[in-house]
């Protein structure tokens, strides 16, 4: 099947809908829900807890009081949120009008209603914006989801400032193992190809950006902690998470050793300077 930019809208809308029923004492978000999240084992957000708090750290390195800030792909917004609430002016940008409603509502409830605005549209024209409109753009699993339409990471770049920064979380996909190992879980898992993922972020994604952007910085993390996805749901236990944590230990010794075998892990944040 081809993807397009209207089943993949399709598919967003439905699977964000079910967060427009939810009170508004949910829809509460900023830097301590979210650290809260992370930290607690019966969230879903706490199986990628290294990279979302590696994300905090870069995006909170500078200050963000008061910069334009785009959250690229945001769906329901989380990290736009945080930003808001930490006194950045953010837009919200997805394919998804739903995810724009939900962000907006989401924004209301932290109290930030009046720093932010949501706009639903495809990335891949983002003539709504100025040249070098934002200070700090955020994608977090958004960028390998616009790169395969034509003018994206042009797009993406134009509306960047001079020195601004460009940080994205994605998953990292030089591993074919792993990618092997990724579309076997898409297939025994039903996942809809209008999920958009048949396209993972890799190190050509990263010479795209490279050959736009004045600097680029990776932080890879998980490679064998990768196995950590084998524990999806089951973070609550002691054991697993022992189990996790080791592994991610023996990752630290094994990537300090040899560092060329960060590009065979499974995620990746990324921090461009323009
Ligand atoms: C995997 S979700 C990530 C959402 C959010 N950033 C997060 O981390 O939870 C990918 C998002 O990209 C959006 N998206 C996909 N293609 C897009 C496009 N061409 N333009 C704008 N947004 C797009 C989808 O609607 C979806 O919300």
């Amino acid at each position: 099947m081809r993807i397009t930019p209207d089943l993949e809208q399709d598919f967003y809308d439905a699977a964000y809908s079910q967060f427009l029923n939810l009170p508004e004492s949910d829809l509460v978000c900023n830097r301590q829900t979210l650290e809260a999240d992370l930290a607690n084992p019966a969230q879903p957000i706490y199986e990628r807890r290294r990279l979302y708090l590696a994300i905090m750290q870069a995006l909170l390195a500078e200050p963000v009081a008061g910069r334009a800030v785009l959250d690229y792909g945001c769906g329901t917004g989380d990290w736009g949120l945080m930003l808001a609430a930490e006194g950045a002016n953010v837009t919200f940008l997805d394919l998804s009008p739903v995810a724009i409603q939900v962000t907006e509502r989401r924004a209301a409830a932290s109290g930030v209603r009046d720093r932010v605005r949501g706009i639903a549209r495809d990335a891949s024209d983002l003539s709504c914006f100025r040249d070098e409109e934002f200070d700090l753009i955020y994608g977090s699993a958004a960028v390998h989801h616009t790169l395969k339409y034509p003018g994206a990471l042009e797009e993406l770049v134009r509306v960047l400032r001079p020195g601004g920064r460009l940080v994205l979380a994605e998953t990292y996909g030089n591993n074919h193992l792993l990618n092997m190992a990724r579309r076997l879980g898409w297939k025994l898992r039903g996942q809809a190809e209008e999920q958009g993922e048949e396209i993972v972020f890799s190190d050509a994604h990263v010479r795209m950006l490279r050959e736009r952007m004045t600097k680029v910085d990776l932080m890879p993390m998980n490679l064998l902690a990768m196995s950590k996805r084998l524990f999806r749901g089951r973070f609550e236990s002691a054991a697993v998470r022992g189990v996790v944590g080791a592994l991610e230990k023996l990752d630290s010794v094994v990537l300090r050793a040899a560092p060329p075998l960060g590009r065979y892990c499974g995620e990746v944040v990324v921090v461009g300077r323009k």
